[in-house]
């Protein structure tokens, strides 16, 4: 496994990260808890040490899966970030972000007890909220640092003008951002502020939920309970277009005896900024398999090249 810092902190996390958004087991398609408990266990002996979570993913199941993973002596040696800040509206049946100081207190309670620790070592607020001041927000979470109910703090979803404004009140580590072949856009604007500000780049949905795996196709029908029914990749128009970007990593795949999710989650470690790449892991062998992904590299021109063919997918910022 290869570690790094996270931040200016003193932490090495894992460059692979457990991604625990499928493991809430209420939006991902079909999971069973027993695997998903399998999966952390062989994630940890495979060396990773970050598992990121959020107190939405299947409304606290996922941290308490995660806590299920661990034995209490491995729970030291590994990093749980969990996510706060986005509510379900049981009435109007959709989410609404929420990062006032009110929720938060109850918030952290909640996943301290999901987790089963006591301080919850990198706390991330999971989407900006307009209405909430920034000074409330970074205030009660410094407070809770103070408390030791968290060591540091993450961000996730947010512009680069937003991460200057909260840098302004208090310390963030690391954002979280979709980053993919298929994804490209916080190479403009996020990258060069993560750089700026020494905060680690967390890059999540990096299979393009699934997609670049090379497992699915135009034919391809996802339970109603699946995220991925409702999201960007598995459009007609996207899987007609990154056809040839499966292709291109099926051939990669070939040349380097590695599986076409291998070469995609390589392609975003090869980026020097990377700390961290989250894979959304089912089961022990999507584990063992997003492991590969370490331990070599792609060429430059391979990686260029990969990254010309998917910055013709164009998404709406
Ligand atoms: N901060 C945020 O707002 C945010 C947003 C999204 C994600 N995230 C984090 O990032 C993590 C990863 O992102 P993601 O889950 O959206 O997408 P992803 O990692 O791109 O895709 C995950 C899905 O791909 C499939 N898969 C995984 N390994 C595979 C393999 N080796 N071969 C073939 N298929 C494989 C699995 O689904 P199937 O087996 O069903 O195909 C898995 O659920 C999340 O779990 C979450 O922790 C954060």
């Amino acid at each position: 496994m290869e570690y790094q810092k996270l931040g200016q902190t003193n932490l090495c996390i894992s460059r692979i990260g457990f991604g625990g958004a499928p493991i809430g087991g209420a939006d991902y398609g079909k999971v069973n808890d027993q695997q998903s408990i399998l999966a952390v266990k062989a994630a940890y002996k495979l060396g990773i040490n970050f598992y990121d979570t959020a107190d939405i993913y299947g409304f606290g199941h996922s941290e308490k899966i995660l806590a299920k993973g661990f034995s209490p002596k491995e729970k030291k040696n590994v990093f749980m970030a969990t996510k706060f800040g986005v509510r379900w509206d049981y009435k109007k049946n959709k989410s609404y972000r929420d990062l006032s100081h009110c929720y938060i207190k109850k918030a952290v309670e909640k996943s301290l007890f999901n987790l089963k620790i006591s301080t919850i070592p990198l706390y991330q607020i999971h989407y900006p909220d307009p209405e909430t001041p920034i000074s409330e927000t970074m205030e009660t979470l410094k407070k809770l640092q103070k408390d030791d109910k968290i060591n540091f703090i993450g961000c996730s979803n947010f512009t680069a003008d937003l991460i200057k404004k909260y840098q302004k009140y208090g310390r963030i580590e690391s954002a979280q951002m979709s980053y993919n072949i298929l994804d490209q856009r916080a190479e403009k604007n996020l990258f060069p502020i993560c750089k700026k500000l020494k905060m680690s780049i967390i890059a999540y949905s990096p299979l393009a939920q699934g997609l670049l795996s090379g497992k699915y196709g135009e034919k391809t029908k996802f339970p109603n309970n699946d995220r991925r029914n409702r999201g960007i990749y598995f459009t007609k128009e996207i899987l007609k277009r990154a056809t040839p970007i499966i292709a291109e990593l099926k051939k990669l795949g070939r040349q380097y005896h590695k599986t076409p999710a291998q070469v995609a989650i390589r392609w975003i470690l090869d980026h020097p900024q990377i700390t961290c790449v989250l894979v959304g892991i089912k089961n022990p062998k999507q584990a063992k398999e997003a492991l590969g992904a370490l331990g070599w590299r792609l060429t430059s021109e391979e990686r260029k090249k990969l990254s010309k063919m998917g910055k013709k997918i164009i998404f709406k910022d």
